[in-house]
């Protein structure tokens, strides 16, 4: 598979890069990024409209920013290309974008690559509907320099407790100030940033004298690269369509 990396310079473009160098199965063919990088060997654009082998590309994967989103869509909308959309920190809006864009192309969208986080999703809607009157508070950890916070997985990790009580919960992104009680169908979110931290989540059902935590931890970034690569080899054979790391699993 020829593949258009968004995102190339960047540590999760790079670590797709070595992994796909070593297996040798799929090739980068091009990036697009907002920095040149002469060491790589394979052609960085900063405006997608300058692509010399747009005819050749089969799968695009971004792990960028979400202001790459409408730049990647016009592109693959009008080459008509498969996109994976790894980037985290979506608005609302951008989120209806993509939905809208897959009417038209396959679009995989995940907040979270990972084997183990998607595994977790599954879990913590089934606890939240048995655990039914536990408080439930989610606390994620990431490196310094991690641009968006609360991260999209734990994000993610929310809509999933939110699922298993027929969404009746609210989203508190970080705790401060005085409270009188905690409000029932509050679910904290809290976020630590610091050093290398690839990604730690948490999810913490809280209930009378017992406590039930799940937690996951990335120990290293080739996680979400071996997801992305798996999402592709998945997504080439797909309908237009909106598509998650579910499908894939
Ligand atoms: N879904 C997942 O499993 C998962 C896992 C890890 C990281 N991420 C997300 O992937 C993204 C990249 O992470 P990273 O750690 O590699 O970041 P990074 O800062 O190391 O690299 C960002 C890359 O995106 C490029 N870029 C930034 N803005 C751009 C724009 N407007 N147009 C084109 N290219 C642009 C940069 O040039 C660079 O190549 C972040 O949003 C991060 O949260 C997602």
């Amino acid at each position: 598979m020829k593949i258009l990396m968004s995102g190339a310079t960047g540590k999760m473009g790079r670590m797709i890069f070595q992994m796909l160098e070593q297996s040798k199965q799929h090739q980068i063919i091009a990036g697009f990024a907002v920095e040149l990088d002469e060491k790589l060997p394979f052609p960085i654009y900063l405006n997608l409209e300058e692509c010399q082998e747009t005819d050749e590309i089969e799968m695009i994967i971004d792990f960028s920013s979400p202001n790459s989103l409408a730049d990647l869509l016009n592109f693959a909308l009008a080459n008509k290309k498969p996109i994976i959309l790894a980037s985290t920190g979506y608005s609302a809006e951008q989120e209806e974008q993509i939905k809208k864009a897959s009417k038209s192309i396959p679009i995989l969208h995940s907040k979270n690559m990972s084997l183990g986080i998607n595994v977790m999703q599954m879990l913590v809607e089934r606890m939240a509907a048995a655990l039914s009157d536990f408080d439930i508070e989610i606390i994620e950890k990431h490196h310094r320099y991690k641009k968006d916070s609360p991260s999209g997985t734990a994000k993610m990790l929310f809509e999933s407790v939110n699922k298993g009580r027929d969404n009746k919960l609210t989203e508190l992104d970080g705790r401060a100030g005085m409270y009188d009680s905690r409000e029932i169908n509050e679910v904290g979110v809290s976020a630590l940033r610091g050093g290398t931290i690839v990604g730690e989540h948490s999810v913490i059902f809280a209930g009378e004298d017992e406590i039930l935590e799940i937690k996951h931890t990335a120990n290293s970034r080739a996680i979400f690269a071996n997801g992305a690569i798996k999402a592709a080899e998945f997504l080439l054979d797909q309908k237009p369509g909106f598509y998650t790391m579910n499908d894939v699993l």
